[in-house]
């Protein structure tokens, strides 16, 4: 048996189902695709985004990553995040961390992994900055959780800082950023009431004026 063959056969069955629901649900979605929603999470196995939400093929925009991370000088996320409100203008950034997050994990301790050091660098940074408050849980993994719930936090303070999405704000599209995080050992996927919708809930070091015309 090829090592395919069990997944191209999954796959028939998957999308048979769906025909099942819709017969033309491929064809239509072939045409066009106008999700409300992008999602930057975790590449963990174990975190699939559209099954988490209950959402189709079509109605999620996703970015994945190495503990979800935000950064001002990553072409790769602020295209996805670029494309998403400027061209699919979606209007809510699902920002989701995982409770167990072997990124968020590796972060603080002090053994070296390779590149994805460098990757997870600003985590480090975080917990550099949280450290007194981290220390003070009374074990592993509260420490952990805590750690993704603040590393969460700083990456939707990072999506809003971006001038993609305050110069939507100033065009007056509606855009939400949301922190929220997924219980591995439950399946359960909460919001941490972080949502950040307008420029003025932004410390003022990191607003930014609509750019003049040149
Ligand atoms: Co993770």
């Amino acid at each position: 048996m090829n090592d395919l063959d069990q997944l191209l056969e999954n796959n028939r069955h998957w999308a048979e189902a769906i025909k099942q629901e819709d017969p033309e649900f491929f064809e239509k979605l072939a045409r066009q695709q106008v999700p409300e929603y992008l999602w930057i999470g975790c590449s963990d196995a174990r975190v699939p985004a559209n099954e988490i939400v209950g959402l189709l093929p079509g109605e999620l925009f996703v970015h994945r990553n190495v503990a979800n991370v935000v950064l001002q000088t990553d072409l790769n996320c602020l295209s996805v995040i670029q494309f998403a409100v400027d061209v699919l203008k979606v209007r809510h950034i699902l920002v989701t961390g995982h409770y167990g997050c072997g990124g968020v994990r590796a972060s603080m301790r002090d053994e070296q992994l390779g590149l994805i050091d460098g990757w997870l660098r600003s985590i480090r940074d975080l917990y550099h900055e949280h450290y007194d408050e981290i220390a003070a849980l009374p074990d592993e993994e509260s420490k952990l959780n805590r750690m993704c719930e603040l590393n969460v936090i700083q990456q939707v303070a990072n999506v809003s800082h971006t001038n993609i999405v305050q110069n939507a704000w100033h065009r007056g599209q509606p855009l939400s950023i949301h922190g929220c995080i997924y219980g591995i050992k439950d399946g359960l996927w909460k919001t941490l009431d972080v949502t950040i919708s307008s420029p003025e809930q932004l410390p003022a070091q990191y607003r930014l004026r609509p750019r003049r015309p040149l």
